[in-house]
């Protein structure tokens, strides 16, 4: 099943509403293949026992998870964090993210540097490619609780933007011609 994903309008309003554009302008999962991300819809009822996540996990490698829970009165530092999560960024690696419950957005640019906004429900897996930049918002039910993965030891330090000479940057840059 496809993810739902569109290109975002230029309105300062509340980051928690849709912010489509008016007509709406979906972006499908294949121009999100060109970009280097990668979906698939799991369920999320079984994930504890779930072959397909384990299957997923083996092949790409994601021998580390663990879970967070984005809401107000769970996850500390919570205003900080979002805030934090929302400033535009890379990393060095994957930024792998399981929703197991509720849903959030994902923003990432796209070739033209245009936002492009990814809503992430319960069962979405997704990989987003070391050096796309990209940042993070719950929704209006302000609550997700998602599976973190990771290849290998994590890293979770990000790279505000401009982050555009780091090699990874580069090397991101170079994927999206060859695509
Ligand atoms: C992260 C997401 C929020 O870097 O982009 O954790
Ligand atoms: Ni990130």
């Amino acid at each position: 099943m496809a993810m739902e994903a569109w290109y975002m309008d230029n309105s300062d309003e509340d980051r928690r509403k849709s912010h489509k554009l008016e007509p709406n302008r979906p972006v499908s999962s294949e121009e999100l293949k060109h970009l280097g991300v990668l979906h698939w819809k799991l369920n999320a009822a079984i994930y504890e026992t779930d072959p397909e996540l384990q299957r997923i996990r083996k092949e790409r490698g994601y021998s580390y998870m663990d879970i967070i829970t984005v809401e107000k009165n769970t996850l500390p530092n919570y205003e900080e964090k979002l805030k934090m999560f929302f400033e535009e960024h890379l990393h060095l690696d994957d930024e792998i993210r399981y929703i197991l419950d509720g849903q959030a957005y994902f923003d990432v640019r796209d070739q033209e540097d245009r936002w492009i906004r990814i809503a992430m429900r319960t069962g979405d897996l997704i990989t987003l490619p070391a050096g796309i930049y990209h940042r993070f918002t719950l929704d209006e039910s302000n609550y997700t609780k998602a599976m973190r993965l990771f290849v290998g030891e994590p890293v979770w330090k990000a790279y505000n933007r401009p982050a555009d000479d780091y090699e990874i940057r580069k090397k991101y840059m170079l994927s999206l011609q060859e695509s």
